[in-house]
């Protein structure tokens, strides 16, 4: 198979920054995606209908897609004021909320520290049916790092889903075996994006050798048995796990850094490489399902209309090693193999 046609894909978790960043990055994404989540851990979070216009106004305003999308969100923290939250809702400008436990990753001091103390917020979310987005990781330092994930499932998560087993989640980013199996045998509310960089690293990469800083997020990246079953989940047609790149750019010298940041950025290459992914697995058949049908069937939205075509090439695609301009420059993700696969042309 060289040529595959399929429906234009969604990106179900982004980061866009603020000031020059979203000049470059709403360009590249909205190239690629209809629909986007955006994230809302801005240095300011996003708690207010305010904010949300202002920002989602900024970002349309640099796409290059007629058909683009972004879909707000709002920070949890525990002081949200529901009623906001609710205007917001009803007004069609917030379509989910995120929770960061608080300090587990980029500017999430904000973000929750006793699970408790959002009981009454997520009792509206589920009345109301707005889906909870989940960092999934204890901030916690007795656990450790690469057992957060396991941990915040068992003690922070199963209790929210036996109080609201209505409420619609989205374990975002899973980085374990542990995560997909629980998001299996879950009841169907609760489904999990995956991450370009999760299918395709582990923690030998990251660290063997030589550190890799611009391999460096969080989740942090596991063992190649963990890798391999998000591979398996995410290629086996499944619709319990859809795609959200997580591409979360960060200025170069923030990444090469004795205290470096956490985030991939991989906008430019992510649906050329999930490709190469679902080929070299021989999956090309449930493609589709991950990249533009499991995501709107969990947040029941419709499919989108347009399509892309993406080609097989007989040699390997190149892209920059930077996106930069005067004022930055942040590093493009490089997986370490070869993509064969690239967006020929688009069918609107
Ligand atoms: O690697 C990450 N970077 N993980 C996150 O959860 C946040 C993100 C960021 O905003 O930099
Ligand atoms: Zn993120």
């Amino acid at each position: 198979m060289s040529i595959l046609e399929i429906i234009k894909p969604d990106d179900w978790h982004v980061h866009f920054r603020e000031g020059d960043f979203i000049k470059s990055l709403v360009p590249e994404t909205s190239k690629l995606y209809n629909r986007v989540i955006v994230m809302p851990n801005l240095s300011n979070p996003i708690t207010s209908i305010a904010q949300i216009k202002k920002y989602k106004n900024e970002i349309l305003n640099n796409s290059v897609n007629k058909n683009f999308e972004p879909l707000m969100t709002f920070y949890l923290t525990e002081s949200l004021d529901v009623n906001e939250l609710i205007k917001a809702f009803k007004n069609n400008l917030v379509f989910a909320v995120k929770l960061y436990p608080s300090g587990a990753t980029t500017n999430s001091a904000k973000g929750v520290k006793n699970f408790k103390n959002i009981f009454p917020v997520l009792e509206k979310m589920s009345e109301k049916n707005i889906p909870l987005l989940i960092h999934g990781e204890v901030n916690d330092k007795k656990i450790d790092i690469f057992d957060r994930e396991k941990i915040f499932i068992e003690n922070e998560l199963i209790p929210i889903i036996e109080k609201f087993p209505f409420l619609k989640i989205t374990l975002e980013h899973i980085t374990t075996k542990f995560a997909v199996d629980f998001v299996e045998k879950s009841n169907s509310n609760i489904k999990a994006s995956i991450t370009p960089h999760h299918l395709i690293l582990n923690r030998t990469d990251l660290l063997e050798h030589k550190i890799k800083p611009h391999y460096y997020c969080l989740p942090i990246l596991k063992k190649e048995q963990d890798r391999k079953s998000l591979v398996a989940a995410a290629t086996s047609g499944s619709q319990n796990f859809f795609l959200g790149t997580d591409s979360a750019p960060h200025h170069i010298n923030d990444k090469e850094n004795e205290c470096g940041c956490a985030g991939v950025f991989n906008t430019i290459n992510s649906i050329q490489m999930i490709t190469q992914i679902f080929d070299n697995e021989n999956r090309l058949n449930n493609l589709e399902s991950f990249l533009s049908k499991n995501g709107p069937n969990h947040y029941s939205l419709p499919e989108n209309k347009d399509k892309i075509i993406l080609k097989k090439l007989s040699k390997p695609l190149k892209f920059n090693k930077y996106l930069e301009n005067n004022n930055y420059k942040i590093r493009i993700f490089n997986p370490p193999f070869p993509i064969y696969w690239d967006i020929k042309e688009e069918l609107i």
